[in-house]
């Protein structure tokens, strides 16, 4: 097993040192090799996802990845910024399939802003498509407009497309998800995010989205407009089970999911392809404004490496194990600043690390 650890800008080097530390200590054994990526790629050889560290990406069986990203870098052409390493790694390996999982762990309920009750045992897993719809469509561009409601003058368009092989996969990966998870005691229930009533694209989705589901006559289907979702999303949370939807109000929803939980310093993510590799990066991005100081939260990325050993090492009690230990060192009142609260321990990121591998025993 070989993993690609490309720790990147900012915090991702701290949080991804601490990954790294509670990998070490499990008995697997397993090749990493770390890399440049991002902002310290281009520091380096002048590109942000050099040949070499592409390379090592994709010949590893997974990439554990920090952040990316710096204010320094906003006047770098575009290919040449830092965000673009992480397109560039979606794109060449093909991942398609986005899981973000929104876990309220019960020592954190108090650190959402949404009232206990409706977040207390919240555990959703949202699926994004990753790798078309209006993100990547073409044609795409600036012109002159010929018609619309001003002709002559300057517009700009993207593409919205989504091709049925595409839609399908998706799909299948949601309903295998949920049937995953209703073998765990979850419902097992896929809703299908669109905007059917508006757009050609997202009334073909649910078409196909509908089709595949009779594939999985024991898991359950259901379909909500995105602005509906959204509102549902703060309002009855616990009412989801797994969210299948597209890249556009994908990336929307899962933001707002995230804020579910409390911080964004604890939500990890994977991204996969068809061959189970996979990249897994906590959600947040660089964080610039606490670099440096020691203090970021470790586990988002910490859950994140548990996310890569259940999905693409193929060691589920492994992960288990280290999500057990992230929820000891809660339960023992350790917290970073992000979800640090009256009566609890404040730890900096190496002190959070450690803890966790303590708590591996
Ligand atoms: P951000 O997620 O880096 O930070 C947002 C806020 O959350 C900040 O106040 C930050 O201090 C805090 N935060 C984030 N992670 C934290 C952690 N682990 N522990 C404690 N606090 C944490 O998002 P922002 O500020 O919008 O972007 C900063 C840079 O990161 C930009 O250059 C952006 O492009 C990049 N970015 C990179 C991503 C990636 O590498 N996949 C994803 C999102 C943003
Ligand atoms: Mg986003």
């Amino acid at each position: 097993m070989k993993i690609a650890v490309l720790p990147g800008d900012g915090i991702g080097t701290e949080i991804v040192a601490e990954a790294v530390k509670v990998l070490n200590v499990l008995d697997l054994k397993f090749e990493m090799e770390t890399a440049l990526v991002g902002g310290a790629a281009y520091d380096a050889y002048g590109h942000p996802l050099p040949e070499a560290t592409l390379k090592l990406a994709m010949d590893s069986d997974a990439v554990l990845f920090g952040a990316v990203g710096d204010w320094k870098y906003d006047k770098l052409d575009r290919p040449l910024r830092p965000e673009q390493a992480i397109l560039g790694l979606r794109k060449n390996m093909g991942l398609f399939a986005n899981f973000r999982p929104a876990i309220c762990y019960e020592q954190l309920v108090g650190a959402s802003s949404l009232k206990p009750e409706l977040i207390a045992g919240l555990d959703i897993l949202i699926i994004r498509e990753l790798t078309g719809d209006i993100y990547f469509g073409q044609p795409r561009g600036r012109r002159i407009a010929t018609d619309g409601h001003f002709p002559g003058a300057e517009e700009a368009f993207d593409t919205m497309r989504y091709s049925k092989p595409e839609i399908e996969r998706i799909a299948h990966v949601a309903f295998q998800a949920a049937r995953k998870r209703k073998a765990a005691g979850k419902e097992g229930r896929v809703t299908s995010v669109d905007k059917a009533n508006v757009l050609e694209t997202f009334q073909f989705w649910k078409d196909v989205v509908t089709e595949v589901g009779q594939q999985y006559p024991d898991i359950a289907l259901d379909h909500m407009y995105v602005d509906n979702a959204a509102m549902q999303l703060v309002k009855e949370p616990k009412r989801f089970d797994v969210v299948v939807t597209g890249n556009m109000f994908g990336d929307i929803l899962s933001d707002e999911a995230s804020m579910l939980t409390g911080s964004i310093g604890m939500l990890p993510s994977a991204s996969l392809n068809t061959k189970n590799q996979g990249l897994y990066e906590p959600s947040h991005g660089s964080a610039p404004d606490i670099a440096g100081k020691g203090i970021a939260n470790p586990l988002a990325t910490i859950l994140s490496a548990a996310m890569m050993l259940r999905f693409s090492l193929n060691q589920p009690e492994a992960a288990q194990r280290i999500e057990a230990a992230v929820q000891k060192v809660l339960a023992q009142g350790l917290r970073t600043g992000d979800i640090w609260s009256e009566g609890t321990t404040k730890v900096g990121t190496a002190q959070m690390g450690d803890a966790v591998v303590k708590a591996l025993g």
